[in-house]
């Protein structure tokens, strides 16, 4: 990433928010600071304003914040709502025959969804889900494809309280195992398979491997038909949708849950082997979705809105699931690979369903940008009016090419940093009021207190000196906690300042303009194609294979991926060379991919015979990732034992 963060720090250009857009927007200059300065003026009622105007609630709150059990914040704790309620219900009246989703498969079947429709099917899959025993509170993991039913599971989750973990359907049997008996979870909902890069992608055959390897809480199985291949059934265990549904009638009174009842975890991972099921609260949560789709987006009801995150990442949840919905917007949901039948398969999508306001990461746009010009100008993309992206830091290169062959210069790009922890947007530029530049995620939002402090907690003033990000205040849609484990959450987050402030992992500089530039992860994450993955994960499952004695993983920068995977690996046996090493190579890359996913294989293995490490016995990853990135070492690295061992980390012998 340095060379990105190099390019960055001398980026100069500055875009100013079209008129043309400027003027139509929900939000200019002038009511922005006023947000703003209500905001600092008077906090709390600044949040319940937000949360009176945006939420329709069946029980009011009277309490705003609720510090009594920090760093565990409660926000709104008296009222009352429902998410599903506020996503479809509230529409009916106004916009039952407004479109809410136009879903198109990989394969190019296309199928529209009206607000009454989708109320309609979430009500009947909701009452099927408590036919089969489903109640408030209880766990229920979502392992699909990116298809509409992915979001009626969620939404009819959300309808009944129960709290929903989706798995990201690239994630292997193992990896879905983990997840839940972590979470607890009662009953998967799954599909058949999914339709990924012209194969399919075998969901119900992981669901049984990670049954058959030991999920105790599971009861029940739903098998939603998506590819059809033919997939066995286990009696009185697995449910096809169609069957479930059957009979269920289309309208189900929503469950009236408490403002802080967690309407999802979702598992990411942090500095340990083990992924963290982050909670998030009900109506908090819903007030981010809602605010920064009108703020950052801003998105109208004439919008066609399209993110093309898969529901298993926070962005899925925020940006497709809830959000949109919330507002009442049209959106379109596509089910495969950028590249299928051909690379141009992102702009026709878009120009087919005059799609107005696009959000993707920065790794799709540097791959897409790598085909050339000739697919996105081979479509008409003049309805865009607004561009974003998430992830990971964008490199100019690729944010001009955004701007000029996808914006065609006239659009917006909203440039959003956040994380799942944060279940929202947190520093993005308003569109129609803040000025953007190449790279940086430009100012906070109101009523967010985002700040770049020093080892100390102080807060950095200097221009372009690097430092914490961190956040000043709790906010509604902040994570409640880590599921099941309160210590972590305490430790992670509000550990370093002593409960002061949450830290978000990341580094980050401000420059003259107070604008704020994404540095990289402080810990041991890795963002590959925007995939936030542990390198402690990684080396937990390479250490899991028998003929692995030690194993340690850094990232290295990689132009189309932001970062790629390398292992350094010590055998049990003979360390490898030639035909021999490749076949280690392979036979370790497929076993990444059954422990994790494909997402985790690393790209590049060098077996060696000994690892840098510290006196105390830690591995110098700092060391480990200079290698990996080539540079020329001049440190210590007295503790290897002798000097062929640093050109077998270097991979040249
Ligand atoms: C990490 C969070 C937020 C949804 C997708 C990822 C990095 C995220 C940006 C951005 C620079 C970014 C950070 C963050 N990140 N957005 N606009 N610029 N870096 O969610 O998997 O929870 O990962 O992604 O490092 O901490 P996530």
């Amino acid at each position: 990433m340095s060379e990105n963060i190099e390019s960055v720090l001398h980026e100069e250009r500055v875009f100013q928010p079209p008129q043309a857009f400027a003027a139509e927007a929900r939000l200019n200059g002038e009511s922005l600071s006023a947000l703003h300065r209500q905001a600092a003026e008077d906090y709390e009622g600044f949040w319940a304003e937000r949360a009176r105007e945006e939420i329709s609630w069946q029980t009011p709150f009277s309490t705003i914040l609720d510090e009594s059990d920090a760093p565990h914040y409660r926000w709104f704790t008296d009222g009352q709502i429902n998410v599903s309620y506020n996503c479809l219900d509230r529409h009916l009246a106004e916009r039952g025959d407004k479109t809410a989703i136009v879903f198109e498969g990989e394969p190019g079947d296309v199928r529209k969804y009206t607000y009454r429709e989708l109320h309609a099917e979430v009500c009947q899959f909701a009452n099927a889900l408590k036919a089969q025993g489903i109640r408030k509170g209880d766990r229920v993991v979502i392992y699909m494809p990116m298809i509409a039913e992915a979001v009626i599971a969620m939404q009819a989750c959300a309808r009944i309280g129960a709290t929903h973990s989706v798995v990201f359907g690239g994630f292997s049997a193992e990896a879905l195992r983990d997840r839940v008996n972590d979470a607890g979870a009662r009953m998967i909902i799954t599909a058949d398979g999914g339709h990924r890069g012209a194969k399919i992608v075998p969901l119900k055959a992981a669901v049984d491997e990670a049954i058959e390897h030991g999920t105790p809480s599971v009861e029940k199985v739903i098998v939603f038909e998506r590819t059809r291949h033919g997939v066995p059934m286990v009696e009185s265990r697995d449910v096809r949708w169609q069957d479930a549904i059957a009979g269920q009638p289309q309208a189900c009174e929503p469950e009236w849950v408490d403002a802080e009842h967690p309407l999802f975890l979702l598992y990411t991972s942090g500095s340990t082997g083990k992924p963290k099921g982050i909670q998030h609260s009900s109506a908090g949560y819903l007030l981010q979705a809602i605010l920064t789709n009108k703020w950052v987006f801003d998105l109208h009801d004439r919008d066609v809105f399209w993110c093309t995150a898969d529901v298993g990442w926070i962005t899925g949840h925020t940006y497709v699931a809830y959000g949109p919905l919330a507002l009442g917007a049209t959106q379109v949901i596509y089910e495969g690979a950028p590249t299928v039948p051909d690379g141009g398969r992102f702009w026709k999508l878009a120009a087919e369903h005059a799609v107005t306001v696009f959000y993707t990461a920065p790794t799709a746009i540097r791959a897409l940008m790598k085909l050339g010009d000739a697919f996105p100008q081979g479509h008409d993309l003049s309805r865009l009016r607004l561009l974003g992206t998430v992830g990971e830091p964008i490199n100019p290169e690729a944010w001009m090419w955004y701007h000029r062959v996808i914006g065609g210069e006239r659009c917006p790009i909203v440039d959003t940093w956040w994380q799942t922890e944060t279940g929202g947007h947190m520093i993005a530029p308003i569109p129609g009021a803040v000025a953007t530049k190449p790279g940086s995620c430009t100012l906070a939002l109101p009523g967010i207190l985002a700040d770049v402090v020093d080892e100390q907690g102080n807060t950095i003033t200097e221009a372009d000196r690097g430092g914490y990000l961190v956040i000043r205040k709790p906010w509604p849609s902040m994570l409640r906690t880590v599921w099941g484990d309160d210590e972590r959450y305490r430790k992670t987050y509000w550990g370093m300042f002593d409960g002061r402030f949450y830290l978000a992992g990341d580094s980050a500089r401000r420059d003259a303009d107070g604008y704020f530039w994404i540095m990289g992860r402080i810990d041991d994450v890795l963002n590959v194609s925007g995939h936030r993955l542990g390198t402690m994960e990684i080396e937990s499952a390479l250490v899991a294979h028998e003929a692995v004695a030690e194993a340690a993983v850094v990232g290295r920068p990689h132009d189309v991926k932001g970062e790629a995977i390398v292992a350094y690996v010590i055998l049990r046996g003979e360390r490898p060379t030639g035909t021999d090493a490749d076949a280690m190579t392979k036979t370790l890359r497929d076993w990444v991919a059954k422990e994790i996913g494909p997402i985790a294989k690393p790209d590049d293995i060098r077996f060696t015979e000994g690892l840098p490490k510290t006196r105390s016995g830690k591995i110098m990853r700092r060391l480990l990732r200079s290698i990996a990135k080539g540079e020329v070492i001049t440190s210590d690295i007295s503790t290897l034992e002798n000097e062929a061992v640093i050109a077998q980390l270097q991979g040249k012998a």
